[in-house]
């Protein structure tokens, strides 16, 4: 049984931050120029197997921060994911043995193309990007992470959904064999998201198969998960099974856990409190000054950003929306 504890990873198996922002120095340049490399591997994308495989022809995107990543180490063992437990390290630990081959997306509800579709099938079409986004978690903590995907509008448009469509509505793997922390009730399995059609068009969401460049490890979602930026981190929902185009707006895991804690929307806003702690300031993950506690205790708090800062991007889907009330 493979379980290996942040002590035990050799530092070589540890992208150091500096050649990684080196590297993408590099890629930027040479996609400037219009490298033929980049554009000849980038049509017909395809996701490897192997752990930590190299993703090739990933461009970059105008969407990513400046902001330095977190390390490979905080991302991949900092984590939530209560399908394998709901301590921080748990899915890190308990996610080893999971095989996230072969996947396949069932896609269903008002759209023109609906059935069942290989993973590959999916993401092949599409051309990977790497986003750098800031995760703002609602438990008030964040981080900056290098991922890499495909932008969810495109996906959508794959499967032409009709006016009828209302809400995207995602849903993860259901299975207590594979995913033992669902032999627990601390949520109603399987674990379901939604966004409006209108956030699901936005450019800014990906479906992410990466991050720091290589294949998406089992803890952070493989083999494909949801990112959407200016939301707090739950609705970013990992190992995504069934994509459904809904007219009716489901009931969303959090929202069914604690409805007066958890909205739908779940938009970052430093203005509306959680009900038991402040949103105004969080912490990033690994920001402690050198030799202090390298704990989240030890960490820098820093003012929130409406919208984790993506207000530019999405401010208007709200326009005349009360958002105090639709948290
Ligand atoms: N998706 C599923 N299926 N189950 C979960 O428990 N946790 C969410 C989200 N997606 C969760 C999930 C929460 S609360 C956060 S903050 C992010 O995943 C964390 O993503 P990361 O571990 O890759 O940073």
């Amino acid at each position: 049984m493979l379980i290996r504890k942040p002590a035990d990873i050799r530092p070589s198996e540890i992208t150091s931050r500096e050649n990684y922002l080196n590297r993408r120095k590099f890629i930027q340049s040479t996609a400037l120029a219009g490298s033929s490399l980049i554009a000849g591997t980038a049509a017909g994308s395809i996701v490897p197997e192997e752990r930590r495989a190299r993703l090739t022809g990933v461009e970059t995107s105008e969407f990513s921060t400046s902001e330095a990543p977190n390390s490979y180490t905080d991302i991949t063992t900092y984590n939530n994911y209560y399908e394998f437990g709901t301590n921080k390290d748990d899915p890190f630990r308990n996610s080893q043995e999971f095989e996230p081959r072969p996947w396949s997306i069932t896609v269903s509800g008002h759209a023109d193309k609906t059935g069942t579709f290989n993973l590959e099938d999916i993401v092949k079409p599409h051309v990977l990007q790497e986003r750098i986004y800031r995760l703002r978690c609602v438990e008030a903590w964040s981080m900056v992470i290098p991922w890499v995907g495909i932008p969810l509008a495109d996906v959508i448009k794959q499967f032409a959904p009709q006016s009828a469509a209302k809400y995207v509505v995602f849903r993860t793997l259901n299975d207590r064999a594979r995913m033992p922390g669902q032999r627990s009730r601390v949520l109603r399995w399987p674990y379901i998201e939604a966004l409006t059609i209108a956030e699901a068009a936005n450019p800014l969401p990906i479906l992410a198969v990466g991050l720091y460049g290589e294949v998406l490890p089992n803890q952070n979602g493989a083999p494909i998960r949801l990112i959407v930026p200016w939301k707090y981190g739950f609705k970013s929902i990992k190992g995504i099974v069934s994509i459904d185009f809904s007219e009716t707006r489901p009931r969303t895991s959090w929202e069914i856990a604690a409805p007066h804690e958890y909205g739908f929307y779940a938009n970052v806003n430093p203005n509306v409190d959680h009900p038991r702690w402040s949103q105004a300031r969080e912490r990033r993950i690994g920001s402690a000054p050198q030799g202090a506690l390298q704990s989240i205790f030890g960490a820098k708090k820093q003012p929130t950003l409406m919208f984790n800062g993506y207000g530019e991007q999405v401010a208007h889907l709200y326009d005349g929306l009360d958002l105090r009330r639709n948290f």
